[in-house]
Formats: structure tokens, C-alpha cells, sequence
């Protein structure tokens, strides 16, 4: 069966041509299907609503700052297992680590530090859902 997940270039990386178009294409190759694509800046609401089961962490204000620094690039991806595999393609949240251990992700070739990491990808198929309809509202993908 088909599952959906959001996926999102953060704006350090979505500013850059490389950033973006590497990445895009990079998911292409990885078999994903890019149901809808586009790019926003999110609000400061947004972000916080995103990143919700982060609130009160200490990078949390930050966090947002990073988020809502321009424009993203907010993709829905549609494979099988896609939560998963997204996660997997994006590699470790640190860098630092995903140079290490996962050289071919992404965070590992594109991301700048543990806070702009390049890419955000959903942890459960509950939170992609969830951030799927916070970004692009109510919609019927399938
Ligand atoms: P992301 O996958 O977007 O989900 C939560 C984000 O919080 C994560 O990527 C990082 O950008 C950020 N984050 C997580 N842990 C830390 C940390 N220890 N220090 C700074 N930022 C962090």
C-alpha cells in the first residue's frame, strides 16, 4: 500500500540552488513520487504547530527562528513505507553523525548544523497526516 509523508527542504538549504534542486532530485532517485510540492515561508505559527511535541526543549525558539528564516520547499511524498524511507534518506538529525554513519543521506551531504539540517521529514504516519493538513489544509491526496 501507498503512504504518505510531508517532507520539507528548510530555508538554509531551500535558499540555495544546490540545496534544493540536489535534494529534489535525490528524492526522485529514491523512488518517491512528489504528490504536491510548494513553496512557502512558514509562520511563526506554523512552525510552532509543526514541531509542537518540541515545545519547551531548549533549541524550541531557535528552532522556529531557523524555520521561519524564508521560504521552504514542502513536499507530500507518496511510496510505500514512505514515512520510513524518507527517514531513512534523510539520515541522522546531527550531521555530525550522519557524516559518520549514513554518508549518502542528505543531512549528511547538505546540512549545515544540528539545527539547520537541511530537511524535516515526519516521525509517525499520525504526524504526517497531521502536518500534511497543516500545510496544505484539508485535501484529498489519494
Ligand atoms: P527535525 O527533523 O526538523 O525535527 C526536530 C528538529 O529539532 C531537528 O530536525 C533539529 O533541527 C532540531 N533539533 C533536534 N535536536 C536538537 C539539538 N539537540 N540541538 C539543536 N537542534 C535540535
Amino acid at each position: 500500500p501507498q503512504e504518505h509523508t510531508l517532507a520539507l527542504i528548510k530555508p538554509g538549504a531551500a535558499k540555495t540552488h544546490k540545496g534544493k534542486y540536489d535534494i529534489m532530485q535525490k528524492v526522485k532517485d529514491a523512488g518517491f513520487t512528489i504528490s504536491k510540492i510548494k513553496e512557502e515561508a512558514l509562520t511563526r505559527e506554523m512552525a510552532a504547530q509543526f514541531y509542537k511535541d518540541h515545545t519547551g526543549k531548549p533549541f524550541f525558539e531557535e528552532l522556529v527562528n531557523c524555520m521561519t528564516e524564508g521560504p521552504s520547499v514542502v513536499m507530500i511524498l507518496t511510496k510505500e513505507n514512505a514515512v520510513e524511507e524518507w527517514r531513512q534518506l534523510m539520515g541522522p538529525t546531527d550531521p555530525k553523525v550522519a557524516k559518520e554513519t549514513s554518508p549518502e543521506s542528505i543531512r549528511a551531504q547538505f546540512a549545515q548544523d544540528i539545527l539547520c539540517n537541511a530537511v524535516h521529514g515526519s516521525s509517525t504516519r499520525e504526524h504526517a497526516l497531521q502536518s500534511i493538513e497543516c500545510v496544505f489544509g484539508e485535501i484529498d491526496i489519494d
